[in-house]
């Protein structure tokens, strides 16, 4: 998989794409990034990447030109399909989840914009960019950050970046519900002991406190996600007491 990433601020990445999971999936050929810089597609003397916004306020407006002409470069460079998904990261875009993260894993090529300052040309999500992704109800300085979230998020799931695959199948949302919490040596620390079950050996019953704490945690911490998640009878009862007795 190759993400293609379009940036004022290549520089950014190096430090979070060198490390851990990422670079191990770079370095097993797993996954390519490749950094574009906006700036180099600059036309004028200045090599300007913004502007005034016109209608007035304040800040700066990311120019058009540069970033079409260097999205038009990259895909006939890396050759790429036409059909290849552009990703604006903007905090007015769709907020990323483990399904769209699901869904873009399936790409062989993904495009990610950055926009910067205080906005992109909005000609940019209307005609070049396939969809727009916020990675959170707050404000970053760009879209930088957010573009690494992605490549993190999306990396994990390739075969072969993260230990096992089956790892990943017990993430928080991948069920459908936060994770259960997690223990490890010692079994005892600081006169708090790992719940008795976990070291009892009996899967089945791991199982189902798993489980069942992944429930609780879900109902308490966010229960938005239930309405959607995969649960049996028993388990609606369960969270249903769950929820009386918090009241
Ligand atoms: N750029 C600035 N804030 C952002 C956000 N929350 N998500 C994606 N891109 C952004």
């Amino acid at each position: 998989m190759r993400f293609h990433v379009l940036t004022i601020f290549p520089a950014m990445f190096d430090g979070p794409l060198s490390e851990s999971i990422i670079a191990r999936a770079v370095e097993r050929g797993l996954v390519e990034i490749h950094l574009h810089d906006i700036r180099e597609y600059a036309t004028d003397r200045h090599r300007s990447v913004d502007d005034y916004p016109y209608g007035g306020g304040y800040g700066m407006v990311m120019k058009p030109e540069p970033i079409f002409d260097a999205v038009r470069s990259v895909k006939s460079g890396a050759d790429l399909a036409d059909d290849t998904p552009i990703t604006l990261l903007t905090p007015q875009g769709t907020p990323l989840t483990q399904r769209i993260v699901e869904q873009m894993a399936t790409n062989e090529d993904i495009i990610l914009i950055c926009g910067r300052y205080e906005g992109v040309d909005g000609r940019v999500a209307e005609n070049l960019a396939t969809c727009e992704i916020s990675v959170g109800d707050y404000v970053l300085s760009g879209g930088e950050l957010a573009a690494m979230i992605v490549i993190d998020a999306v990396t994990r799931l390739i075969p072969g970046a993260v230990g096992s695959i089956e790892s990943t199948q017990d993430d928080t949302f991948s069920t459908g519900l936060l994770q259960f919490p997690q223990y490890t040596r010692p079994a005892l620390h600081e006169g708090s002991e790992v719940p008795e079950v976990l070291l009892s050996g009996n899967h089945a019953e791991i199982e189902r406190w798993r489980r069942r704490e992944s429930l609780r945690r879900t109902a308490l911490r966010r229960p938005d996600l239930l309405e959607s998640a995969d649960l049996s009878v028993e388990e609606w009862e369960f969270v249903e007491a769950l929820c009386e007795e918090q009241d």
